[in-house]
């Protein structure tokens, strides 16, 4: 199969912004204990951190992790999770039915993001509790000092303030499965007063207020229309979740997912620019999609799963090579919409639907998806170019006019770098794609690196890595600086990043 594309310098989305390349650690089976804390496991340090968990997060690179929850946020009393550990409470976790040890809170957490250079992005609880304590531990985090909740941090040991620039006024308030769920009009009332609290407190930080659980929600749009009027001058961003499943196994489907999430992401923007409109504001509100993974593999098994234990095994899919397939579409519509998207959070970072698995007393690895997410995070950094592409299209299940290529153009100015990312849907055939790169002055073939693997159901093991990256023979660039052509092969059913260098 053949595709063209087309690469100009001047053809810009936007400039990508670094929190695009986010996670989310939740207080959720073992993403916390057993997963990135658990003090006596022979690669861990002083802190109780796993250094090998560190060591995998700090190649994915992450820029921001989400904390705490996720449907825990909801039922969380914070103050549970400061001072010394052993006075904390243990607790019942009415969103997860387990029991939360409180071993692990927000100072532990903070101290964890600095080891792996990551920024926080702290969620409030706007379920069972409301302003006031959101607002106290914005003091708690940020105020440097000679008040109650900054004096009260100091005397837990954290001198230093944590300096949390990014918060979430709660979390898929809309679901009725989360602890008190509210109704757009009551959560938009609490989230501008918990808005304004914690902006009057410290009025450096940014807030992400709740958007719909997912586009199929049946209040979608006027959820995020009611929740804006309220909290539009106070609101920096709104939240996006999606989880692609593939319950039929039927993959051209799976893979045609994508467009369902950037038909959503454009419909978002739209209702941000409406309600700009109506309230003639000059602010824009931009889009937070703080979740996003593939997530269903473990559905059976949670069900079997002991109620009220301690970190049980939640949530612990394992993914496929189809899986980073769809991960790959996902984060290729995340890029092509970085002019209104400037956060995204893979959920989560590490055994709850994750790239990083581990075992308890053992090892660590990477899971399928962990590849397309590093390749990202490592060269999607600059200006998101839009690359028109022409190539054939079909028709799935559920959606039209699918192309069989999802690509994207990154032009990093400060390496010289131009990267393309591309998922070739066609799981028989290989495209061999022709690109007019244009603008640039003169340009370099650095390296095509590909993620396949002929059985879309392989998976990776704490044993073995079955799908791994793999370097290819490359592609050929004609023409003359300032206008070349590239022409690639581009394997059946696989994530690609090509790279190149301007002189
Ligand atoms: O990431 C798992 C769960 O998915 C989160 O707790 C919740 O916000 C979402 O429904």
């Amino acid at each position: 199969m053949k595709a063209k594309m087309t690469l100009h310098k001047e053809f810009s989305i936007g400039e990508t912004d670094k929190r695009l390349y986010g996670s989310f650690i939740e207080h959720l089976g073992r993403a916390v204990y057993t997963g990135i804390y658990e003090p006596g496991h022979p690669q861990a340090d002083e802190s109780g951190f796993r250094n090998d968990v560190a060591a995998l997060v700090k190649e994915l690179d992450v820029t921001v992790v989400r904390y705490p929850g996720g449907n825990f946020v909801s039922g969380y009393n914070w103050e549970d999770g400061v001072g010394p550990q052993d006075t904390r409470p243990v607790r019942l976790d009415l969103a997860w039915s387990a029991k939360e040890s409180n071993c692990f809170g927000t100072n532990e957490f903070a101290a964890w993001a600095k080891k792996v250079n990551t920024e926080v992005m702290m969620a409030v609880n706007l379920g069972t509790r409301g302003s006031r304590e959101a607002g106290n531990l914005v003091e708690y985090c940020n105020f440097s000092g000679g008040t109650y909740y900054s004096d009260l941090r100091h005397s837990h040991g954290a001198a230093d303030p944590h300096g949390i620039k990014l918060w979430c006024l709660g979390n898929e308030m809309d679901g009725p499965w989360q602890i008190c769920h509210r109704t757009a009009e009551e959560y938009g009332r609490i989230a501008l007063e918990t808005a304004k609290i914690m902006k009057w407190t410290d009025p450096s930080i940014e807030l992400a207020a709740c958007g719909s659980s997912f586009i199929r929600m049946p209040g979608f749009g006027d959820w995020e229309k009611t929740v804006l009027d309220h909290v539009y001058e106070y609101a920096d961003y709104i939240s996006l979740h999606t989880y692609f499943a593939d319950r039929e196994n039927d993959v051209p489907n799976f893979l045609g997912r994508s467009l369902e999430m950037d038909r959503f992401i454009k419909i978002v923007a739209g209702i941000c620019d409406l309600v700009k409109a109506k309230k003639n504001s000059k602010k824009t509100v931009n889009l937070s999609f703080d979740e996003w993974n593939v997530w269903y593999h473990s559905n059976e098994a949670d069900r079997k799963i002991e109620k009220w234990t301690q970190a049980p095994p939640l949530l612990e899919d394992v993914y496929t090579m189809a899986d980073a397939l769809a991960a790959g579409c996902m984060l290729i519509t995340l890029l092509k919409n970085a002019d209104r998207v400037k956060i995204a959070c893979l959920a989560q970072l590490v055994n709850v639907i994750a790239p990083i698995m581990t075992r308890q007393s053992g090892g660590a690895w990477r899971q399928t998806i962990f590849y397309p997410f590093m390749d990202a995070s490592r060269y999607g950094r600059g200006t998101a170019l839009r690359c028109p592409v022409s190539v054939d299209k079909y028709d799935s299940r559920e959606f039209c006019d699918i192309p069989y290529l999802e690509a994207v153009g990154i032009y990093n100015s400060f390496k010289n770098e131009i990267n393309i990312f591309a998922v070739n849907r066609n799981l028989q055939e290989e495209i061999n794609l022709a690109a007019e790169i244009a603008g640039f002055g003169d340009i370099h073939f650095t390296e095509h690196r590909a993620l396949r693997n002929a059985d879309l159901n392989a998976c990776n093991t704490v044993l073995q890595e079955n799908v791994k990256p793999e370097v290819l023979p490359g592609g050929r660039l004609d023409g003359k600086a300032g206008a070349k052509q590239l022409e690639i092969n581009l394997p059946p059913a696989s994530w690609n990043l090509i790279r190149m260098s301007v002189k």
